[in-house]
Order: C-alpha cells, then structure tokens, then sequence
C-alpha cells in the first residue's frame, strides 16, 4: 500500500481537502451519539444537531465516492436508545434530496447462541452481561450499505462461506460451480481476544479489523481499492486494507491526538509483524 494517509483533523474540513470521486470504498463508524465517553469527542449532542452534522460528512463522503462506489457505514444502538440507527438511515436516504440509496442492510452480529441438529448449544462471540430487569442485551450493530445508485455491483462470493450441504453447489447456479455461497447479510464477527485494554484497544467503540476486511472483499475491487475512513479511531481500517494487501489509497481522518498515535503504533506493529512473518 502508499504510505497510508492517517490525517489528524476535524473530518468536516479535512473531507473538503480530498479529491472528488477518489474514494472507491468507504467504511467507517461515526461516533454513535449516545453519551460514549472518548477521549476528547462530547458525544452528547441534541439528536437534530447530531443528525444534521452527519448529513454534513455525509455529504462530503459522497463527493469524494467514486460513481460506483460504497459507503459500509456501521452504527449501533443502545437498549433504551433503539432508534438511532434508523432516524440516521432516514436522514441520509430520505426527504425531498437523498444523498444515498440504500443498497444492503448488514447486521453485525458479536454474539450468538445456535442449537445445533444434535440438541448440543453452541455459545460464541463477544458478551458484556448487563444489569437490567427491562432488557435483554444488545448483540448487534447495524452496517448499512449505501450507494449512489442503488445499482452497485458486489463479488458476493469473495465474502462468500461454503455450503454445509455439497449437492448444492451444482443445485444454485450463482455458486459457478464452486464451493461458495453469498454469505447473506447476518456476519457473525466477535471481538478480537486481547491481553490487555489499554495497550491494544485504547478506545471505547472499536470495530473488529475483520469486519473492514469483509467489507473489502465484498466490494470486490480487491487490491486496487482506494479506501477512506473518516473516524479512523485506532486504526483498525488501516490495519484491514494493510491485510487485504490494498495497494490502492488508504486515507483515515481522526480527531483525537492520541487514538490517532494508537492507529500510528497498530499499524507500525502489524508492519512488524508482516515482515517478520516474511522473514521466517
Ligand atoms: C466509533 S469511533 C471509531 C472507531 C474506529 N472504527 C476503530 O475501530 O478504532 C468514532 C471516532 O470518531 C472520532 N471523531 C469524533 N468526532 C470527529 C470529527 N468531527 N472528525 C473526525 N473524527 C471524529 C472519535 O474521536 C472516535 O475515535
């Protein structure tokens, strides 16, 4: 990848520095509104003030998008808080002047209980319990899909999972005769286990580096992809187009000083830890 661009600044001004449909691929998480307590950022806001600001970066954000280009953008919501995700989804493709159509709704599920056919329960995933009589915990977050057209084409299978079942795979023909299906739009992507908070996830609402990454292959542009995060936090979309070995662009905008170290130390790690794979 160029050097990855990890700019320190207010996403507002610095979007209005970055060319126009130069972006191919967008994924970011805005901060939620929802009283979470950053380093710097008051995520407080009156609700019409913070869903006409996102309308602001997002507006930006569609400028800088190239025609055929999409925009993951990941929310989530709170249990005495549920309809934020849905009152920012309106604001951005809704009304007289949608900036975006609404292509995919993803839902980023962190933990998850199946039975499985032998009666056995499988437990998996990331668990915070919490302290209420009214509700039950919130496993889930939102990724939508937007688009300019509505028409985007993706590579599903690159995201793709294996049938279960291999008579199949010749029974559907969008498999192509391979051994992979759309994976649908439930992603099951747990937290990463760490040792230790401070040192490897200095930051209260991170998402996982797995999930930029399947946003990447999703989107099928592979290696050439040019992608931009406009709320980089620590990093983590700088770490997934470094996985997905993007030699593109990668632009992340943060505006907290020292999530923005944290993102310069991840991804100087994970460097180091390629090329000492490399090495071997
Ligand atoms: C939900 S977090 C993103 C976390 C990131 N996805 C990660 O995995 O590290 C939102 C981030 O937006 C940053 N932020 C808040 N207001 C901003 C602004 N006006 N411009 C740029 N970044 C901002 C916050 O400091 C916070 O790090």
């Amino acid at each position: 990848m160029p050097h990855p661009q990890l700019l320190l600044g207010d996403c507002l001004s610095t979007l209005a520095t970055l060319p126009t449909l130069g972006y191919d691929l967008v994924v970011t998480s805005p901060p939620y509104n929802l009283g979470i307590a950053y380093k710097s950022f008051k995520d407080t806001a009156p609700r019409e003030d913070f869903l006409k600001w996102c309308v602001a970066w997002a507006a930006e954000v569609k400028r800088v998008m190239a025609d055929d280009a999409s925009f993951f953008l990941n929310v989530g919501a709170a249990p005495a808080n549920p309809l934020l995700p849905h009152q920012l989804i309106l604001a951005l493709t809704d009304g007289e002047n949608p900036l975006f159509v609404l292509q995919n709704t993803f839902h980023w599920v962190k933990s998850i209980t199946i039975e499985t056919t032998g009666r056995e329960q499988i437990s998996a995933g990331h668990f915070k319990p919490i302290n209420s009589k009214r509700y039950v915990n919130d496993c889930h977050e939102y990724i939508f899909h937007l688009t300019k057209s509505g028409q985007v084409s993706l590579d599903r299978r690159a995201a793709g999972v294996p049938y279960v079942h291999k008579s199949n795979i010749a029974r559907w023909g969008h498999t192509g005769g391979e051994d992979l299906r759309c994976r649908g739009n439930t992603w099951f992507i747990p937290y990463e286990t760490i040792q230790s908070r401070d040192k490897e996830r200095p930051h209260p609402a991170t998402f996982p580096v797995a999930l930029v990454e399947q946003c990447i292959r999703l989107h099928g542009k592979g290696v050439e992809t040019r992608l931009l995060d406009p709320f980089l936090g620590i990093g983590s979309s700088a770490i997934a187009a470094l996985r997905q070995g993007v030699i593109g662009q990668f632009t992340g905008i943060e505006i907290d000083p020292h999530y923005l170290e944290a993102a310069r130390e991840r991804l100087q790690l994970e460097m180091d830890r390629r090329a000492g794979e490399l090495q071997l």
